[in-house]
């Protein structure tokens, strides 16, 4: 595999392997199910997505039964938990009608798959939330925060340190940290992430989202349903875990062939939603 950089920040290094235009894991793979590297919920059992379907439902009649509003998933995978929902859903014409179905998505061959799965209704497919129109909007993200990439800092002596990856001999990959200035950064992001923290891990595409999210909802009303691994303390912990074939593997063996992800950190979702 080729790679023009030799030294990554682990976000970087996580986006490379998931979604390298060549190599990346979601580009190349099919990780869903028993024959695959994973399984989520909505491949377990359809009363899954037939849960949401209703929770879907209840939310919007409780937003006043909107004549005209968004519906959109977030990473939807193999498209099952969309077809689901689009089934059961069909059972209820006047909130049928006045849906529009957006998928969120950024892998183009599980775009390719959620497309064959889903030719019989019309879908959006979108690549930026700027895309869709200023109507009440819920969003469903089903697994899909953890699967996004994620940076780790550790305060050593008073003195912040950002891991990042040295693929100059590819199959021996390993982490090494350099110093950071997390005040210049926590001004870029405007946020004090390293308040009564050691260590932090923080995913700058996912809380990016969460605030984009956010706005389109203050703006418009709606709201999002996010089902997810993950805790609710304060502190940050490590939970940055590569699986492949159902168990956990090595992060920087095997690059590109196993998911990558990490657990959610709810009590600082809470905080950007507030
Ligand atoms: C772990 S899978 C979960 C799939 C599905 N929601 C499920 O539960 O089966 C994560 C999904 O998010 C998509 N994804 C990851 N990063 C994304 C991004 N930045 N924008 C849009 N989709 C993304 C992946 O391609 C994949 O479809």
């Amino acid at each position: 595999m080729k790679i023009r950089k030799k030294n990554l920040p682990l976000d970087k290094f996580i986006n490379y392997s998931l979604y390298d235009k060549k190599n990346g894991y979601y580009m190349k793979k099919y990780p869903f199910g028993k024959e695959g590297d994973f399984v989520t919920a909505p491949n377990i059992s359809r009363l899954f997505s037939e849960m949401i379907a209703i929770w879907v439902l209840s939310f919007w009649k409780s937003l006043g039964c909107p004549k005209k509003f968004n519906l959109i998933e977030l990473g939807a995978g193999n498209g099952e938990m969309m077809k689901i929902i689009i089934e059961s859903l069909q059972n209820f014409p006047s909130f049928f009608k006045s849906c529009k179905f957006i998928i969120l998505e950024k892998s183009p061959s599980l775009i390719k798959i959620q497309k064959k799965k889903l030719s019989k209704t019309k879908i959006f497919w979108i690549k930026d939330l700027k895309k869709i129109k200023k109507n009440q909007t819920i969003f469903l993200a089903n697994e899909f925060f953890d699967s996004l990439e994620i940076k780790q800092f550790t305060k050593k002596k008073n003195l912040w340190f950002e891991k990042f990856v040295c693929l100059e001999n590819y199959k021996e990959a390993y982490f090494f940290e350099k110093k950071f200035n997390m005040k210049n950064y926590e001004k870029k992001i405007k946020l004090k992430i390293s308040k009564n923290q050691n260590f932090i891990e923080y995913s700058e595409v996912g809380i990016n989202y969460l605030k984009k999210i956010s706005k389109i909802i203050k703006a418009n009303s709606g709201g999002i349903l996010i089902i997810d691994y993950g805790y609710s303390k304060k502190k940050m912990k490590n939970t940055l875990q590569a699986i492949s074939k159902h168990k956990y593997s090595n992060i920087l063996k095997n690059i590109g062939n196993s998911d990558i992800t990490h657990n959610i950190n709810f009590k600082l979702f809470q905080e950007i939603t507030k």
